[in-house]
């Protein structure tokens, strides 16, 4: 590590530690205490992941780390403060609750930052560095390895609240991309550690379409992919405060589908089923997707669901697959 970014991690751990401080201990946080406790984050997962806030104080950081000694310099490349021409120095992040990002080893290397008004971006990250690339990172990956070797499997999420919302609920396999898109970096890292990958982004639009293109970059790094039966438009931290944590332990995480269910469910939406057209090249879609299952078992499962979904027999089915498989060898 070069010197300058040892002393960026330095004001980092500075930071986590105050931010945390202020929160739990100070009036200055209190702001930020009473916004978890409204989201139902208790006092362990607060000092668990060091959750923290920022005062809505021009300089508040600024001032606190260079009477550390840190220079300025080092602090607008660490992505914590910014400096105009006129020379003065704005914090990047104020009046805001802080997520410390750690890297694999447990090291801050950068703030995740929610406003707690309907005011401004609803996240702020701090900027890239080369300690800090999202797309190499997963959130809370130092804190889940253990539980994700030893149980060979890891729950992703999209975000912070997610994760921190399952780990509460006892699910400590947990850990997020901080976002949509997964990388195939995030994949192969993962790959290392696990088997199989549950996934679990948002019920929303977005998290659906996120999951099939994470689905099949795991599924590139021989990764066996499972997505999670998060119903209605919720995501998981709000599934969780809507249903309990049993419920989701039992219905979205231990009810997940397979890959082949999952798609055969996604590629609906491309479809207007009501149309016979469009339900014969569903289908045939489904029956290529089906072809490539090595096991005849696994195929004879599938092909039941579709025999008996759109009343065609269970032997016709069979038999195209079949011809597509002597097609693609
Ligand atoms: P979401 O947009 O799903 O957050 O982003 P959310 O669930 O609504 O947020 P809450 O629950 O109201 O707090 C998921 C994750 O994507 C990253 C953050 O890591 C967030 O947790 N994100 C989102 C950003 O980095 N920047 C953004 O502007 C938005
Ligand atoms: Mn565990
Ligand atoms: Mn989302
Ligand atoms: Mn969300
Ligand atoms: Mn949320």
């Amino acid at each position: 590590l070069s010197q300058e970014n040892q002393s960026i991690l330095e004001a980092y751990e500075w930071l986590t530690k105050l931010y945390h401080h202020l929160l739990r201990f100070t009036k200055d946080g209190k702001e930020g205490y009473s916004y978890f406790k409204d989201r139902g984050v208790d006092d362990d997962s607060i000092d668990e992941f060091q959750l923290g806030f920022a005062p809505n104080v021009k300089d508040f950081t600024a001032e606190f780390l260079s009477k550390k000694g840190f220079h300025q310099q080092l602090l607008v490349k660490a992505g914590l403060i910014s400096v105009k021409d006129d020379n003065s120095v704005t914090d990047r992040f104020r009046g805001r609750v802080i997520f410390p990002i750690r890297n694999h080893l447990g090291k801050t290397v950068a703030f995740g930052a929610r406003s707690i008004t309907d005011q401004g971006p609803k996240y702020l990250n701090s900027s890239e560095s080369e300690l800090f690339q999202k797309s190499k990172l997963l959130y809370n990956f130092d804190l889940a390895k253990r539980h994700i070797r030893k149980e060979s499997e890891a729950v992703l999420f999209e975000g912070y609240m997610d994760v921190i919302s399952a780990y509460q609920a006892g699910i400590k396999n947990v850990i997020a991309t901080m976002g949509t898109a997964l990388t195939e970096s995030q994949a192969k890292l993962l790959k290392r550690y696990v088997d199989t990958v549950i996934i679990c982004y948002d019920g929303d639009q977005a998290g659906l379409e996120a999951t099939y293109k994470a689905a099949n970059l795991l599924q590139k790094s021989g990764c066996i992919v499972k997505v999670a039966n998060l119903k209605g438009n919720l995501d998981p931290d709000s599934y969780i405060k809507e249903y309990g944590s049993d419920d989701f332990k039992d219905k979205v995480i231990k009810a997940s589908d397979t890959y082949t269910s999952f798609y055969m469910r996604y590629l609906k939406k491309d479809y207007n089923l009501s149309l016979e057209s469009d339900r014969i090249e569903y289908i045939e879609k489904v029956l290529k997707q089906l072809a490539m299952i090595d096991s005849s078992v696994e195929r004879e499962y599938y092909l039941k669901d579709v025999s008996n979904e759109y009343n065609i027999s269970i032997t016709t089915l069979m038999d195209e697959v079949k011809t597509i498989r002597q097609k693609i060898g």
